[in-house]
């Protein structure tokens, strides 16, 4: 009788293997004759099958048209390359249609072993993974820039609102203190526009145990303070969800950002009296964040019933100063994403009349 494969190199922590389960694209340790002696965590989700099956028969039955695999994997066993590239298609016996899933495949020798390591990558995961990092580059530069920009804006500032004071201890006709008294006031509200935008980089980042419902009750009862009447704060909790490690001010902050611009977007049905924003927390599994797959995260959602998120901004929404309200600076959102994104997490937004979502997703330990 073949001893069961499954057995013999499965994920236990026997395996030599067991740290590419942490990887969020496929991975397989295959013999030239298609023997596999090990499938990660990813392989077997999007396969949707149980490691045993996985490892059972041969890794090139997966694929449809297979030899051009097989070929390259031998060449690279009997070490023709070290390394080699091709694109192929994966069944997948558990989507629902069937149909079978592009990937980038990346053959690779494996010293000692007469095997190779496939690694594959779906190649619209590939593009999105692509566009996803371009963006948080891109937005990283940006909050650089705009650091960097509100630094030097800074220090002129306290001169030009010093030298107005004294200049306004001299004049003596009132029509000219009503003109120091502009510069006064712009010069304040320039020094507070600067002082948020620096916010994040000034505070310490204090971790802590933190309790996502106790953040979610401390921003319910911040709300409920500033909009007494008209609007309700509904929760949708899953209690079973751990504590993490985290700044829970932050945290408190990004949330009350998101939930303050749900009621500010609400005042028509505020005065209606059936506005109604939600706070949804449940437990994800396997989730990718940036390149990292997590066994579980939290997700946190945050509804409103207002009328949505307006379009010509839609796809800017968590740049800096982008606003699309009267008197907004545009900075609740940057900043709530930036305590976000430092607990490794992320956070979206899906907005259509009548229903705006926000979902930030932070790895759960
Ligand atoms: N729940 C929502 N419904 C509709 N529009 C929203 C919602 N949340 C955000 N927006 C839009 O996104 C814009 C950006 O929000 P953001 O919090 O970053 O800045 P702001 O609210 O304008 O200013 P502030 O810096 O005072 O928060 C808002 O001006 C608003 O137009
Ligand atoms: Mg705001």
């Amino acid at each position: 009788m073949t001893p069961d494969p499954a057995s013999e190199f499965g994920s236990g922590p026997q395996s030599p293997y067991t740290a590419l389960d942490h990887l969020a694209t496929m991975v397989a340790v295959v013999h030239p004759d298609g023997r596999c002696l090990f499938a990660n965590a990813a392989f077997e989700h999007v396969l949707g099958l149980s490691r045993r099956s996985v490892l059972r028969g041969s890794l090139f039955d997966w694929f449809v048209d297979s030899q051009q695999l097989r070929d390259t994997v031998a060449a690279v066993v009997r070490n023709d390359y070290s390394t080699s590239r091709l694109d192929a298609l994966l069944k997948r016996p558990s989507a629902p249609h069937g149909e079978p899933l592009p990937v980038h495949a990346i053959v690779n020798q494996m010293e000692r072993e007469n095997a190779a390591i496939v690694e594959l990558v779906e190649i619209e995961q590939q593009t999105r993974q692509d566009r996803e990092e371009r963006a948080l580059d891109q937005a990283q530069a940006t909050k650089e820039l705009i650091r960097n920009l509100a630094h030097e804006i800074k220090n002129p500032l306290g001169g030009i609102r010093g030298a107005a004071q004294l200049l306004e201890m001299e004049v003596e006709s009132r029509e000219l203190t009503e003109y120091t008294q502009v510069i006064i006031n712009e010069a304040d509200r320039l020094q507070a526009l600067v002082d948020r935008l620096l916010a994040p980089h000034r505070k310490p980042h204090v971790v802590v145990d933190v309790n996502i419902h106790e953040v979610c009750e401390r921003v319910r009862a911040l709300i409920l303070a500033e909009f007494p009447r008209g609007l309700a704060v509904q929760r949708d909790y899953d209690i079973s969800i751990p504590d993490f490690r985290g700044d829970r001010e932050q945290l408190i902050q990004a949330v009350l950002n998101i939930a303050h611009n749900a009621a500010q977007a609400l005042t028509e049905r505020i005065a209606a009296g059936d506005a109604v924003i939600t706070l949804r927390t449940r437990i994800a599994r396997q989730v990718t964040l940036g390149k990292q797959r997590y066994r579980l995260a939290l997700d946190l959602h945050i509804e409103d019933n207002g009328p949505g998120v307006s379009e010509s901004i839609r796809d800017r929404i968590f740049y800096p100063l982008v606003s699309g309200r009267d008197g907004g600076s545009g900075l609740g959102l940057t900043l709530a994403q930036t305590f976000v994104q430092q607990h490794q997490g992320m956070i979206e937004c899906d907005s259509v009349p009548g229903k705006t979502t926000f979902k930030i997703v932070i790895p759960l330990p």
